[in-house]
């Protein structure tokens, strides 16, 4: 099932009649899972209440471009910054042309111009002011310069005009940017993610494992989903749950994970290997509880795991192959051995002994490296960060 989840909203609501609709806008969103922002132009306010889309969003009202107390709480930079989405609804005759302008003397102006979310515009006017030439020239020149127009629909105005300029029903909105959304620069791609530990069984009560959360696997896999992609999520044991639509592989021991992910990779474009596979196991495993009363000291061998990212790479030259590089030392020139010697497109390293970031954080701070580049994302929410590592690889696989 298709959903907003992880998705930023930011609905500008301008002054026109239509302005009331914008509540049930915001109410679809969330049900869908977006997190709604709401930014109000003065006459917006004339037509609905900022306590209204207040209480509907769950976040306060943004109205005021020069207000302190506003600017030091989320200021317009960091507004525009957090929206993933901008929807402009109902859009009137003077806020299109303003848009068209680039003039930011109110907080929707500059919020548009500093961001660089994918916009939508919903306009809604009378008729005639829709058909104006000047209207019609700013409708144009907007779409020239790329930005998404949903409607205007045709039928009766609120002044009895009829004709084209009413805003287009919210749930059409909102299937509109949902599907849009899901049409991402992944879409028609089928991508396989391993995420969290491996645990190796010592005896039935026992296990060798480590403390990988999950975290940035399934991160990893939501990112996907969104872009569009045909998600196969890998995964060992973890308190976590995967979203509707991501296929979800729950193993425990590494041996399983690799049988799994061979099935998957028959089928997939991409491999992203995230999980912190145990690298050894106990040569033998003990059917009964080993039992502390038969010696003073226990011995466990280990032996070695089949490397999952490895044996991938060797399968399947025509993926795209990503691995994970988790250091203490040294960290991209670890990476880099590990891009060359597991023979990847991709290795993503990230700095364990940081407690910050890594393992079992809800942030990480990673460089991406291909044989051609390294990219530096800084310390974010694992759920940004791998979003931008999936824009770089749809990047790559189109180049
Ligand atoms: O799960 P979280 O708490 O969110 O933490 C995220 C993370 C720190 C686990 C993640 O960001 C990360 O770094 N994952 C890779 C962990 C790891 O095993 O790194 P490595 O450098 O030891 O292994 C290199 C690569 O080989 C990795 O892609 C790993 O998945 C893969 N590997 C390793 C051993 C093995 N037997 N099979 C493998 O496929």
């Amino acid at each position: 099932m298709l959903n907003f989840s992880n998705t930023n909203v930011l609905l500008c609501v301008t002054g026109g009649i239509a302005a009331y609709k914008s509540a049930e806008i915001i109410r679809l969103f969330k049900k869908d899972g977006a997190d709604v922002r709401v930014v109000m132009t003065e006459s917006a306010k004339e037509f609905i209440t900022p306590l209204t889309l207040q209480a509907v969003s769950g976040n306060e009202i943004h109205d005021s471009l020069l207000d302190v107390k506003a600017e030091s709480a989320m200021g317009h930079i960091e507004l525009a910054k957090w929206a993933d989405i901008i929807l402009i609804a109902p859009c009137t005759a003077e806020s299109l042309a303003k848009i068209t302008h680039g003039r930011a003397d109110d907080l929707m102006g500059s919020v548009i111009l500093a961001s660089n979310a994918t916009s939508y515009i919903a306009p809604a006017m009378n008729t005639t002011m829709w058909l104006d030439k000047s209207t019609q020239e700013n409708f144009q020149t907007l779409l020239s310069r790329g930005m998404n127009f949903i409607g205007p629909d045709e039928g009766e105005q609120a002044c009895g005009d009829v004709g084209p300029g009413r805003l287009v029903e919210p749930e059409k909105i909102v299937e509109l940017i949902k599907s849009d959304l899901h049409k991402g620069p992944l879409s028609g791609k089928t991508i396989t993610i391993t995420a969290g530990p491996t645990r190796e069984q010592i005896d039935p009560v026992r296990y060798i494992s480590n403390n990988s959360s999950g975290k940035m696997g399934y991160a990893l896999a939501e990112a996907a989903k969104l872009q569009g992609a045909n998600v196969n999520l890998v995964s060992g044991p973890v308190s976590l749950t995967a979203n509707k639509g991501i296929n979800l592989f729950k193993i425990n021991s590494a041996a399983e994970m690799l049988n799994k992910v061979i099935e998957c990779m028959e089928s997939s474009d991409i491999f992203i290997s995230c999980a912190a596979v145990a690298d050894f196991k106990p040569a033998n495993y003990s059917d009964t509880k080993i039992k502390k009363e038969d010696s003073e000291s226990l011995e466990i061998n280990l032996e070695k795991n089949h490397d999952i990212l490895s044996e991938v790479s060797k399968r399947h030259n025509s993926a795209y192959i990503v691995g994970f590089a988790a250091e203490t030392a040294n960290v991209n020139d670890n990476a880099n051995k590990k891009l060359n010697s597991k023979n990847l497109n991709m290795i993503i390293s990230n700095d364990v002994s940081d407690k910050t970031i890594g393992f079992d954080s809800d942030d990480n701070e990673v460089h991406v490296i291909t044989e051609n580049e390294t990219i530096f994302l800084k310390k974010d929410k694992k759920i940004k960060i791998a979003r931008e590592i999936l824009n770089i690889i749809a990047l790559n696989i189109k180049s």
